[in-house]
């Protein structure tokens, strides 16, 4: 049976760092507040002519050098983000021409937080039906530029970047074992950007009532978040017939550290064997779990024949996992 392998990861985060002190100087928070809160101490965030496809093009770089592949040898790219470059073409067609990776088909997809694992799962799901053999997917973000730096509520937890995996079609017994994606939209008020759309297009009128930037119900989503995020992992290890103690590594979305010890304390997981990186690049979306797994790699948190597991939870609502055996 054909079924998708991460042969190599990348990411890139932007150079500059604003602290949680940086913040203190133009709202109303404090360190102690977000460290508390949230876990985060800093995020970076992009100068102001970087845009969401510069940065899927440094992790997409790595990752194919890493992979020891051309651009052209890629047939799929599928980039996962809410901040695309502009409405159209894709970033994943704009992320395309860059590389000049001539032979790929190119598409953006969009399920806020979820959208790597989601994106994992449409991955996973042409090459076990023989139809795509090597897919770079991304997922990347400029959260920087929707974020509403007058909001506290929100401003503290999002930041930039981009990480990349490359899929190669394998019979081994290793790869992705499952992906499993949810939606619910009654409860899309929750989180959501709701100006430049169809619905609100951007006008004066969408401007001077910042609906150009990204309005959260942090608490309700927070409850949400914990009491879905405890259910799928806990189905994901039973899909797969595996016990805890056989996961080497939970990869969350980098969210909120309360959100992330729940979960971990609901697999009965010491927090050794979760990674976490909020603390330096906060909630970067859909970069989110591609930057951490591609940092577990590279300082060696994860070996061939582990067995880790992904989780996400975002805008739409949506949430997903995704077992993989490495
Ligand atoms: N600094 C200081 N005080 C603050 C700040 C701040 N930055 N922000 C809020 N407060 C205050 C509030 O005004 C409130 O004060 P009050 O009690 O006087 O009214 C108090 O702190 C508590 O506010 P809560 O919103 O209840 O704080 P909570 O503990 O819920 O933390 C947070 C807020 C961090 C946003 C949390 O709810 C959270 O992480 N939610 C989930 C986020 C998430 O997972 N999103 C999904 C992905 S995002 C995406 O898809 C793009």
């Amino acid at each position: 049976m054909l079924r998708g392998r991460i042969v190599a990861t990348g990411s890139y985060v932007p150079e500059n760092v604003v602290t949680n002190h940086d913040l203190e100087k133009i709202i109303d928070t404090s360190d102690e507040w977000i460290t508390e809160r949230t876990g985060i101490k800093e995020r970076r965030v992009v100068n102001g002519d970087q845009a969401t496809s510069d940065l899927a093009f440094e992790a997409a770089s790595i990752a194919l050098k890493r992979a020891h592949l051309r651009p052209k040898d890629i047939d799929l790219i599928i980039v996962a983000t809410i901040t695309a470059d502009m409405a159209f073409p894709s970033t994943a067609c704009i992320l395309q021409d860059r590389l000049g990776a001539k032979n790929a088909a190119a598409f953006d997809i969009n399920a806020a937080c979820s959208g790597f694992i989601y994106g994992l799962h449409i991955a996973n799901g042409l090459i076990r039906s023989g139809i795509h053999t090597k897919v770079l997917l991304v997922g990347a973000e400029v959260l920087s530029k929707v974020t509403d730096w007058q909001d506290r509520t929100t401003c503290i937890l999002f930041g930039d970047g981009a990480g990349a995996a490359i899929l190669e079609a394998t019979k081994e017994k290793r790869g992705v074992c499952s992906t499993h994606i949810s939606s619910d939209g009654s409860l899309g008020d929750l989180i959501r950007l709701p100006g430049g759309g169809s619905r609100n297009p951007c006008s004066k009128e969408t401007i001077l009532k910042r609906l150009n930037y990204i309005k959260m119900k942090g608490n309700e989503t927070f409850k949400v978040a914990v009491r879905t995020l405890e259910e799928l992992v806990t189905r994901t290890l039973a899909d797969n017939s595996l016990e805890p103690s056989q996961l080497s590594l939970l990869i969350p979305h980098q969210a909120n550290i309360r959100i992330i010890q729940a979960t971990a304390k609901r697999l009965g997981m010491p927090i050794e064997k979760v990674f976490v990186n909020i603390d330096k690049y906060g909630n970067t979306s859909a970069a989110s779990v591609p930057i951490a797994l591609d940092e577990a790699v590279q300082t060696g948190r994860i070996q061939d024949g582990d067995y880790i597991l992904l989780e996400a939870f975002g805008g739409g609502l949506t949430w997903a996992s995704s077992l993989v055996r490495w």
